[in-house]
């Protein structure tokens, strides 16, 4: 795969294929599509299938794919759960259900639970493939629907102040914002994580090679003043082996009613990818900031648009 701004028949496994232009073009369209009509929309994907294979459990990614390709007037073939419903129950191989796949669709969109299949699916596969999650790899989209929500709200994804907060080790959304806010210059982003779920040694090397600093704190006190955005997310219960582990660690970081009174800035959007699970307190859910119920679900459906859109029309 290569950085490219031309979108037409390309994969999105990472956002490490994304440059700033390629990003902003996604933007613009995305920007564009919210303001055309239903009935113009329904013309860009007629005649097309979209494969979608979540091989584990999703409701915003599927639903929003789901929504993205028949909002674009095409069709899908879903397999929710494909380890209870599909061939692979038989023992096919994930190389031979892309295969398969791939005779009736124009595009597959899947989830796996291990990393670097969205990678060998795209190399199979001849038809585009969007990587909707690939275990604690990346989750491409959800990245760049975040920085489309970032982007709208302060006009600029250049100079940003973010905090990122809950399972780094784990949070594939996370892997791909910090890839994707590398893009652009002086950004500093505060991490804050138990120390059991800090981001991988290999991930923090590699942002020192990128455009971006990451800052490491301890405690909520030292959230500092004013960040441009607060990125919660929850402690990944299914990537633990040991669940007494993460019954002591899944509740290290609450966002509260209170801690956004003290600590959020004026303009300071307060983000998750969701499922939250006790992380945020319902109490937040109606403050202005507060985004992650409302605007990143609607937002992550335009960037979907917006990505089919450039993929598969010619
Ligand atoms: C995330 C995911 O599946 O990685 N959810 C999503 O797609 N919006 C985050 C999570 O499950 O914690």
């Amino acid at each position: 795969m290569k950085k490219s701004e031309f979108f037409f028949g390309q994969d999105i496994i990472s956002l490490d294929q994304f440059n700033r232009k390629s990003v902003e073009k996604v933007f613009a369209t995305a920007s564009i599509i919210k303001k055309t009509s239903a009935k113009k929309l329904l013309k860009i994907l007629q005649g097309k299938v979209v494969g979608l294979l979540f091989f584990e459990p999703s409701t915003r990614t599927f639903s929003s794919n789901c929504a993205a390709v028949k909002r674009l007037g095409g069709q899908t073939i879903e397999y929710q759960n494909p380890l209870l419903t599909s061939s692979v129950v038989k023992g096919e191989t994930i190389e031979d259900t892309t295969k398969m796949i791939e005779q009736y669709c124009d595009a597959i969109v899947m989830r796996h639970p291990i990393v670097g299949t969205l990678k060998k699916v795209a190399d199979v596969a001849d038809i585009p493939v969007i990587n909707a999650g690939d275990g604690i790899g990346e989750h491409p989209t959800q990245a760049l629907l975040d920085m489309y929500t970032i982007y709208e709200k302060h006009k600029r994804l250049n100079n940003l102040k973010g905090l990122m907060v809950g399972d780094l080790l784990n949070g594939r959304t996370v892997h791909s914002l910090i890839r994707g806010l590398s893009i652009f210059p002086n950004n500093t982003i505060y991490l804050l994580s138990p120390k059991q779920l800090r981001l991988s040694e290999k991930d923090l090397e590699e942002a020192k090679r990128r455009k971006i600093k990451l800052v490491e704190i301890k405690s909520l006190d030292e959230i500092p003043p004013d960040c441009h955005f607060w990125y919660w997310t929850r402690v990944q219960k299914e990537r633990f082996s040991d669940k007494q582990e993460y019954e002591k660690l899944k509740l290290s970081f609450i966002l509260t009613k209170k801690l956004v009174d003290e600590k959020a800035g004026k303009n300071t959007l307060l983000m998750h990818p969701l499922p939250r699970v006790g992380e945020i307190e319902t109490a937040v859910d109606s403050d202005q900031r507060a985004v992650y119920l409302t605007t990143e679900p609607k937002n992550g459906m335009y960037v979907r648009m917006a990505l089919l859109k450039l993929i598969l029309e010619k």
